[in-house]
């Protein structure tokens, strides 16, 4: 067994994440009693269908509880450290359809909690806890997330307004368990990038590339995509979340192979996600252009991975990924000036407009980056993390360089910026589309480890694409 599987072998430490909300919730002035009540996602029908929705558990509810099965409850008892999982008890019409559901004895084995009881048992606990002095304290729970059955009878009051954030802030710092989970999602999905460069070469549309990608996921445990695939060849790389994966990978009139593929995908590994994004050539060279494009991302990607460490600020990893992207432009003559007056005039946002990247976990742009969207700065506007980065948190580092017509006009219209472009040598880059390269990496107290396995020397992916 490798030391991940041996980790993940255990239990999802659904208590230690109980204690640690809870001492939250004690740190921003709301004491150390009560109880924390969370519900799991509901099985939902599909309108005017008898099939189940796609089933998404929530996540405040699983980080409390490890358990992935719809329609279940918690109580997290914060003074009797007690922490009880209420899951559906056997329904007779149920069974022919879908089998016995999971018994309290295997819920109990497979999951970090102390209690395993039935669902109807939820209000005749909550009124016991209430009535053995907890009653004097209060109930927190998550707006929206209560159902109507639910009675906090005898507690001081319920507060619905403070656990999500709570919860959410909690998450950025993840313990061993979760880092291997986000391993086990990466591992997963090198394998899947690998798989999906390599049909490349015998497909002929974007569909191919992606259904290679998805197979792979669910052949090797990751049934679940963290996000919608990107697959997006030649220009289509230029919009940052293009869904359609359904164009041809050669041009209709000219039957020439479009330059390059870029994939951004991810696996969802017990309800952790990979985010990982890779570009490589079809027919296994890249051009000139999107090769020298391309030695630009990997430098942005290089330099800011190297400057990770705890208490780094985020605004300045980002800030000198955008100073790497300048000079490598200035370098290939798309961009002239001086390096200082193109990074203040934001010359590069109109290469590089988003964010170097997002915190990752249960959700693929995870919880607790605190952004600033109305920011003035357009450097900063779309960046999804502020501030510095805790020890233990997962981020995404994925710089990029795109050419879209649509970002880049306006800075060739006004006359404040135009003479910072020159157009003839950009006439030559369009059809490089964009380049963004995308790893997943853990903050430590001295650095850093990468996530992400899937291969991204140029050497490496033209090899594949062969
Ligand atoms: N896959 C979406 C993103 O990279 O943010
Ligand atoms: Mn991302
Ligand atoms: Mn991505």
């Amino acid at each position: 067994m490798t030391s991940l599987d041996s980790i993940l072998a255990g239990k999802y430490p659904a208590k230690a994440h109980a204690r640690r909300v809870a001492e939250r919730l004690e740190a921003c002035g709301h004491g150390r009693h009560g109880i924390i009540y969370l519900e799991a996602q509901k099985t939902r029908l599909i309108e005017d269908n008898d099939e189940a929705m796609p089933f998404r558990q929530r996540r405040p509810f699983f980080y409390l509880s490890g358990c992935p099965l719809p329609d279940s409850y918690l109580i997290y008892n914060i003074g009797a450290d007690k922490l009880t999982l209420f899951i559906p008890p056997i329904d007779p019409e149920d069974v022919i359809w879908s089998g016995l559901p999971m018994s309290v004895t295997e819920a109990l084995r497979l999951y970090d909690v102390d209690q395993v009881l039935h669902t109807p048992e939820v209000n005749a606990t909550l009124a016991a806890i209430a009535s053995d002095g907890e009653g004097k304290s209060v109930a927190f729970a998550i707006e929206g997330q209560i159902s109507e059955g639910t009675k906090f009878h005898g507690f001081l009051k319920t507060n619905t307004s403070v656990l999500k954030g709570v919860i959410e802030d909690t998450r950025v710092v993840k313990d061993m368990y979760e880092v291997a989970l986000l391993r086990k999602a990466n591992d997963i999905s090198a394998k899947a990038h690998i798989a999906a460069i390599k049909a490349s070469k015998a497909a002929t549309n974007e569909r191919e590339i992606e259904a290679a990608f998805i197979a792979t996921c669910i052949a090797n445990g990751g049934r679940d995509q963290a996000y919608h695939p990107i697959v997006a060849c030649g220009q289509n790389g230029a919009t940052l979340h293009y869904g359609r994966n359904d164009d041809g990978l050669a041009d209709p009139v000219t039957k020439q192979r479009k330059s390059s593929v870029l994939i951004d995908a991810g696996a969802e590994y017990r309800t952790y996600c990979a985010d990982i994004t890779r570009v490589f050539p079809l027919g296994g060279k890249f051009t000139l252009e999107s090769q020298q494009i391309y030695n630009i991302v990997l430098q942005m990607q290089t330099e800011t991975i190297a400057m990770l460490k705890e208490g780094v600020q985020w605004e300045d990893v980002h800030a000198h990924a955008h100073r790497v992207a300048i000079k490598g432009l200035l370098g290939l003559g798309i961009l002239r000036g001086s390096e200082d007056e193109l990074f203040d005039k934001r010359i590069s946002v109109a290469f590089f407009p988003h964010g170097l990247g997002h915190y990752l976990g249960m959700d693929t742009h995870d919880t607790g980056g605190n952004p600033n969207y109305a920011d003035k700065d357009t450097m900063f506007k779309y960046l999804r993390v502020r501030g510095r980065l805790p020890a233990g948190s997962v981020i995404t580092v994925e710089p990029g360089i795109y050419f879209c017509r649509f970002i880049i006009a306006p800075f060739l219209e006004s006359p404040e910026t135009n003479k910072y472009i020159d157009t003839e040598v950009l006439e030559k880059y369009w059809s490089v589309g964009g380049v963004r390269i995308e790893d997943n990496v853990h903050v430590t107290q001295h650095g850093y480890e990468n996530l992400t396995t899937a291969p991204k020397a140029i050497e490496e992916v033209e090899v594949l694409a062969s």
